[in-house]
């Protein structure tokens, strides 16, 4: 058990094993997208070019099935974490807006929101929940120009300020939790060794070994919804039996 007595910031890493449990698809591993679909033909800049309205079935049809998922108690575990702690920060590779269902509300997104939509030529933002959307592909209602998903597509950078903002609470943070990821595709994988380098502990979670699990300082090998609100239960029962001990500490 790490000793959690001190901690001052703590920050979760997620990815797309988090809300496996609420029935969204991950992208690698059994059941994984990317087994039946190729990411440069539907998600990438070149793919939209030649063909956005394939593209956008394909983000129509993951729209769809996450419309119907719910959080699960490794996301609740992670809204109540920010209420109940001032240093907490929540940064997610997910696009499937669950962790703001949950309940969070500073959540960086490293690749953007599936239910937003950015306008080709303005570069304007909407939240859409619309589904099945009544228009393939949908159409800028300012100025006529196709809308695409904004979310960050292979090839593409991530968003300048939320990587700053990631990048800087990894290398402030006492523990990093690593949930559901399979830490392989940067910039990241590369946020839980910024927070190790800077002298963080890590904590993975996740059933499956992953190239991050050689580093980690304790692997919890069980689906997140169980082990998250495990650990965060007895991390505050540690903290009261130490609140009880040391009343003025
Ligand atoms: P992956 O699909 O690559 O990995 C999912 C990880 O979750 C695997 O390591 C699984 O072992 C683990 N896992 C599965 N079920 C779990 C559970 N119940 N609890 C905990 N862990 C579980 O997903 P990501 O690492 O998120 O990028 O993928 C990273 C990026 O690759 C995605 O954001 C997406 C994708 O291409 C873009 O779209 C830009």
């Amino acid at each position: 058990m790490l000793d959690l007595g001190q901690l001052q910031h703590l920050v979760v890493l997620t990815g797309a094993g988090i809300s496996a449990e609420s029935g969204v698809p991950t992208f690698r591993g059994h059941g994984g997208l990317w087994r039946h679909y190729r990411p440069q033909e539907l998600a990438t800049p070149g793919a939209f070019g030649r063909d956005p309205k394939l593209v956008w079935e394909w983000y129509d049809w993951r729209r769809g099935l996450i419309g119907e998922c719910q959080p699960n108690p490794a996301h609740h575990t992670l809204a109540d974490m920010e209420a109940r702690l001032p240093g907490f920060t929540l940064i997610t590779q997910n696009v499937d807006g669950l962790h703001h269902l949950a309940g969070n509300r500073r959540v960086l997104e490293l690749h953007g929101n599936i239910w937003r939509m950015r306008c080709t030529r303005e570069g304007t933002q909407q939240v859409d929940r619309t589904v099945p959307l009544p228009q393939l592909p949908p159409r800028c209602a300012n100025c006529g120009a196709l809308l695409r998903p904004d979310v960050v597509w292979f090839g593409e950078t991530l968003p300048a300020d939320v990587l700053e903002a990631a990048l800087a609470a990894a290398a402030a943070c006492d523990i990093m939790l690593v949930v559901g990821t399979s830490a392989v595709v940067q910039p990241a994988a590369s946020l839980p060794l910024v927070a190790k380098q800077n002298g963080a502990l890590l904590v993975e979670v996740n059933p499956q070994p992953t190239p991050l699990s050689d580093y980690v300082d304790l692997s919890l090998r069980q689906p997140a919804a169980q082990a998250l609100p495990e650990w965060w239960a007895s991390w505050q029962e540690q903290r009261d039996s130490r609140a009880d001990r040391d009343p003025d500490g």
